[in-house]
């Protein structure tokens, strides 16, 4: 101790290094310092502070001391102390006892490591193949005859069904037509919603299977928010019925021209929604679930809407460039390695097409869901701008899928899956309705335009379930999230490669 109060006391002209907390082992005895035993036990101190020295309070030295040196204080004391050690009792870092979790810079490394490995990719690709890009080329994938415009065309025809919801809807308000009626016509409109379509795209030899997917898309969307509109309008006479009284017009509903999509935005009530602005408003609107009284945005924030539009205008080309010069060289020289069932190159292409497979379906989702979908809510004034949430952390896969397509998963929560629930049907049975509907979709989505019924988009989405369960029973954590990433990165080329090898061998073998 008496050393150490000397050594002390000889360096205290050192400059001192100010705001330095490391925790020292070394204290000026092991009982009085704040010293960590082997063991990890901690010593509870009884003077954090150097202790004084008995010789300090000897006359002769304090008078000394006195004289030459300045009087220190205990935290200039206990720095002093601090430059006598420099070892502390602790795990390495990359040791998981260590608790150390900031792998930001690792994150980082592997950006740069990615977008080096790609860009020699990239490299490759060019020396090989030349530039494929030819944004004209795209055109002739929805038009083969410049005459001839099937696919929009389909899609204007698709206001008819509009227009019979919504005066099926009149009707309904007004006692018109009984509510069974009313049931009736809605099915035969949904139904023909589905049917007219496909029945088209299958028939018009003008149809390309890109316009097809386009068109039955938009039909598609359309009969999820009409479906919507149904049960909305039918709550609301239930509403109406039991609270006549109450509720009618309680919330002043003074006229039907301040529904959804009017200047002003007040507050509707049934039946003042029932009118075309109304409707049409929700048709446009990127949501399937519909309201009376949508969450509307103050004003149009016009740089926002400017930053929405570059991104859309940049992404689709950047997509279409990334298709045409790395996904399409890819798919062909797949076919040979499909044809001779060769399963070693056939799994070297699937792992090769699943690279820019996957970073093709990352910027899908960035130009869809943030940039599509918020340009047409800020320009519609549409409030709720939730369309995703944080699904790159799913540790599950039904977390996937209850947050990567927030319309599709309110709407299947809203109008299916809380419905079913609530008549008694277990979870797992619901659940599994859900997605049966979801992959009944997904195939008409795929199937009808490439005129042919394969069922691996079908087959894709149904084996969700059995996945879910998996991996809800055996991984967790970061296991579980990389599962979630493996699945999408390797399920999907699987599906796509699939349906280009039949539609491959239907369309171009039979004509060798
Ligand atoms: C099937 C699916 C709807 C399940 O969703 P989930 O969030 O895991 O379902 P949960 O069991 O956790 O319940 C969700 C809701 O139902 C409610 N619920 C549960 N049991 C209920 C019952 N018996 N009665 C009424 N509501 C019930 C819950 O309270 C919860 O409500 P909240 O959202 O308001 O909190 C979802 O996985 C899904 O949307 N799948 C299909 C997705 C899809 O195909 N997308 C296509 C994208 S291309």
């Amino acid at each position: 101790m008496y050393q150490i109060s000397e050594m002390v006391d000889r360096n205290d002209r050192v400059p001192m290094m100010t705001g330095r907390t490391r925790r020292s082992t070394i204290g000026p005895t092991p009982a009085g310092g704040n010293s960590k035993q082997a063991n990890g036990s901690k010593q509870s101190s009884a003077g954090e502070k150097t202790p004084s020295h008995p010789s300090h309070s000897n006359g002769k030295v304090k008078k000394e001391k006195q004289v030459h040196e300045p009087v220190r204080t205990p935290q200039e004391r206990s720095t002093i102390c601090e430059r006598l050690s420099c070892h502390v009792l602790q795990e390495s870092l990359l040791s998981s006892a260590s608790g150390y979790s900031n792998y930001r810079g690792i994150l980082n490394w592997c950006v740069v490591m990615l977008v080096l490995s790609n860009a020699r990719l990239f490299l490759e690709n060019l020396l090989k193949y030349g530039i494929l890009v030819d944004p004209i080329q795209v055109v002739s994938l929805f038009l083969k005859d410049p005459y001839s415009w099937p696919a929009p065309c389909l899609v204007i025809v698709s206001n008819v069904f509009i227009m019979a919801a919504l005066y099926t809807e009149r009707k309904l308000s007004v006692g018109t037509i009984s509510e069974m009626t009313g049931t009736f016509l809605y099915l035969v409109n949904l139904t023909t919603l589905l049917c007219f379509p496909s029945a088209t795209v299958l028939t018009l030899t003008s149809m390309t299977p890109a316009g097809g997917v386009f068109a039955l898309g938009v039909y598609t969307i359309l009969f999820m928010k009409l479906y919507s509109y149904k049960d909305v309008n039918m709550w609301c006479r239930e509403i109406r019925h039991t609270k006549a009284r109450t509720l009618t017009r309680s919330h002043s509903c003074p006229s039907v021209a301040q529904s959804n999509g009017s200047a002003v935005h007040s507050h509707v009530s049934y039946p003042g929604n029932l009118t075309h602005r109304d409707i049409y408003y929700f048709v446009f609107a990127p949501t399937l679930c519909y309201e009376l009284n949508f969450p509307r945005s103050p004003r149009i924030r016009k740089s926002f809407l400017l930053r929405r539009l570059f991104e859309m205008l940049f992404f689709i080309q950047l997509l279409i460039g990334l298709v045409q010069q790395w996904i399409v060289p890819t798919i062909q020289n797949s076919m040979k390695p499909f044809q001779d069932m060769d399963f070693s190159r056939m799994m070297e292409r699937m792992l090769k097409l699943a690279v820019p497979n996957h970073l093709i379906w990352l910027i899908f989702f960035y130009w869809f869901f943030h940039s599509s979908m918020n340009f047409v809510a800020e320009l519609m004034q549409f409030g709720d701008r939730e369309f995703y949430r944080d699904w790159w952390n799913s540790e599950t896969v039904t977390y996937f899928w209850s947050n990567w397509n927030i319309p599709v998963h309110k709407w299947c929560l809203r109008h299916f899956y809380k419905p079913i629930m609530r008549r008694g049907v277990n979870k797992w049975v619901a659940q599994t309705a859900v997605f049966l509907v979801s992959a009944f979709f997904h195939e008409y989505l795929v199937s009808v335009p490439l005129k042919m019924f394969r069922l691996w988009a079908f087959m894709g989405m149904m084996s969700q379930i059995p996945l879910a369960w998996f991996v809800g029973r055996f991984l967790r954590g970061n296991h579980g999230n990389a599962a979630v990433w493996i699945s999408l990165i390797i399920g999907q080329p699987v599906a796509v490669l699939m349906y280009v090898h039949d539609y491959y061998v239907i369309h171009y073998m039979s004509q060798s």
